[in-house]
């Protein structure tokens, strides 16, 4: 057997809380659109025998056509890690941590950096939610999405002909109250050990003396740039009507200013001081000829709801994801339990393994279309749709080789796009073993495209994860019934599954999110299946090809050279309206292994691990 060296030693028991310190190396790898090749400063010895609760990993085999290659390796750090879509950002928190700070300090410092470096979702103008695990064994789980102003109504978004317009999502009216900074303020102050005006100085001082835009960046804002520019000419953006280049310096003194106050007086001065003013009045002014309908009232009133983790178990393993007013963690369980059914899962990649993968997500996202929405409006049967005997019931309705029609298991369940550039997941450990998962948005990319005036931040189009005419798809392509309708004072539904996955021995062994609407749902959790199911290293794990099934449409999406082509013809002869797209889901994840933590920011995309 091998000798785990003293440094390995000293990083499990600093994991288990014994021990205060241990020397080590930092370790940072950053991915970008341009660049997305991993190189580990320090790689671990993942799957090395001696530790029953990392079982040993497998190699995996992608199929020959598919563009990310397996048997790369994650960043590894020894005592602290932390993944976001900013290198920047995740710097952010390993610096707050270095500096004596937890995980949630850490994480806090984290979400509002992200909002500066990462501004397409990182965001104080949104929403989120977090998932936390403390290291003595506390959860808890905080809500802080966004509600509809008091001043919404069911129909807002139809024309005078009963028409769906697209004005819950772009511009002033699709704005729902933003939730981020009285979410991140609330964890800080409950499990928090440092002062707000301490993890909110990286943040600060990014906005200040700016950074230079990398590829990642100046794509996203030429992509959308416009869009920005419809509703503003004077963002940072894109100065002179022009947007920045990779290379530029973006510097963002308005957003600077209003992240100081934050610190300086707390969430208040986002709620009802000259913050809250700048929001109203940019939601006055308006554009096109539409005004927005956030009030100081509705500010005043916002608070974020703490919640009870959704607690599910997958093979031994227990996993930790977001109540509702997110479907995340419902819809998570309700896919990982129907497949729970079968004593193994086919091979990773085979005909058989996409069918019933997509056969459990299709019958669970059945349920969340029609059945979740914001408990305080409407009752959700929570316990029947985590339930083991319910999903024994499901997989009872998936046939061996055919694919069953939506519209056939929609009235048997009854009684009981663009692709993924939106919302973003960090995760951040820390050398005790306290773990928190946060995933956040502004639904779309760049939100509404409505930026604050004189406040410097980006307001979110959240309105359009209502059901704005139920029946009929949103943006997402999602079809949402009546419980979904929207209410004033009601939160969204939302897909957000910020994860933390425990090993049998009550460990933290995962945290995992994504970004992508609902296929946040389905890319966490085959993220999750890899690594417990299929025994991938983490990186692995997120490089293999990703599948989604969300009801309706009702078609088998996965991703270009994902699938070899005998399985896709399978596929298709089963009765799987197979769609192809070139990318699913932004995911990034902490996974724990011998001697410490990988972190792997998402391959298809952009980000940074950055840990010590
Ligand atoms: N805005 C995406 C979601 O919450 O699901």
């Amino acid at each position: 057997m091998r000798v785990p060296s003293p440094r390995s030693w000293c990083a499990t028991l600093l994991a288990a809380g014994v021990l205060g310190a241990c020397a080590g190396t930092s370790a940072s790898t950053s991915t970008s659109a341009s660049a997305s090749g991993v190189t580990a400063a320090n790689v671990s010895g993942a799957g090395q025998p001696g530790d029953p609760a990392i079982p040993e990993r497998a190699a995996a085999q992608f199929p020959a056509g598919w563009r990310l290659p397996a048997g790369q390796r994650a960043t590894f750090a020894p005592q602290v890690m932390a993944v976001s879509n900013s290198r920047e950002a995740s710097a952010a928190a390993a610096d707050i941590m270095r500096e004596g700070g937890n995980a949630v300090d850490a994480a806090v410092a984290l979400g509002f950096a992200l909002a500066v470096t990462w501004p397409e979702a990182g965001n104080i103008g949104g929403g989120g939610y977090t998932v936390v695990r403390l290291a003595d064994g506390r959860t808890a789980a905080l809500d802080y999405r966004e509600i509809a102003p008091l001043a919404a109504t069911r129909d807002m978004y139809l024309d005078a002909n009963g028409k769906l317009t697209d004005k819950s999502i772009y511009g002033h009216l699709a704005s729902g109250v933003p939730g981020a900074v009285a979410g991140l303020t609330a964890l800080l102050e409950r499990y928090g050990t440092m002062p707000l005006s301490k993890v909110m100085q990286p943040a600060i001082r990014l906005a200040r003396d700016g950074f230079v835009v990398d590829t990642a960046l100046a794509t996203s804002i030429e992509r959308a740039s416009r869009m920005l520019l419809r509703f503003q000419r004077q963002s940072p953006f894109t100065p002179n009507g022009t947007p920045l280049a990779t290379g530029a310096r973006l510097v963002q003194p308005e957003l600077a200013r209003t992240l100081q106050a934050i610190a300086d007086q707390g969430a208040r001065a986002f709620y009802s001081g000259w913050v809250a003013d700048s929001l109203v009045g940019e939601m006055q002014r308006g554009a096109e000829g539409t005004t927005g309908i956030i009030t100081r009232a509705d500010l005043a009133t916002y608070a974020p709801v703490w919640r009870t983790p959704i607690r599910t178990t997958y093979r031994g393993y227990a996993l930790l994801s977001m109540p509702p007013s997110s479907s995340g963690g419902v819809t998570t369980a309700e896919a990982l339990n129907v497949l729970e059914q079968y004593p193994s899962l086919p091979a990773y990649g085979s005909t058989r393994w996409f069918h019933l993968v997509g056969s459990a997500y299709q019958r669970a996202f059945i349920d969340r279309n029609a059945k979740l929405a914001d408990p305080a409006f409407v009752p959700v049967p929570l316990a029947q749709l985590t339930s083991k005997s319910y999903a024994a019931r499901l997989k009872a309705t998936i046939a061996d080789t055919r694919a069953t029609p939506t519209r056939d298991l929609e009235p048997l369940m009854a009684q009981a796009a663009r692709e993924p550039e939106h919302t973003t997941h960090y995760a951040v450990v820390d050398a005790r073993g306290n773990a928190v998962s946060t995933t956040t948005t502004l639904n779309n990319s760049w939100g509404s495209g409505v930026w604050v005036r004189g406040a410097g931040f980006m307001l979110n189009d959240e309105m359009d994860d209502f059901a704005a005419q139920p029946g009929k798809p949103n943006m997402f392509g999602l079809v949402q019934g009546e419980a979904n309708a929207i209410q004033p004072g009601k939160r969204m539904l939302s897909a957000m599954a910020p994860t933390i996955v425990l090993d049998p021995r009550d460990q933290v062994l995962l945290v995992a999110g994504a970004a992508g609407g609902p296929t946040i749902i389905t890319g966490t959790s085959q993220v999750i299946l890899n690594v417990i199911e299929h025994r991938m290293t983490l990186a692995d794990a997120m490089r293999a090809p990703r599948i989604h099934h969300q009801a309706l449409p009702d078609s088998l999406t996965f991703e270009a050279g994902g699938v070899r082509p005998t399985v896709l013809d399978s596929l298709r002869a089963f009765g799987h309206a197979m769609r192809e797209v070139r990318s699913l889901v932004n995911v990034n994840a902490i996974m724990r292994v011998k001697g410490g933590w990988e972190g792997q920011p998402e391959p298809r995309r952009s980000g940074g691990a950055v840990g010590y």
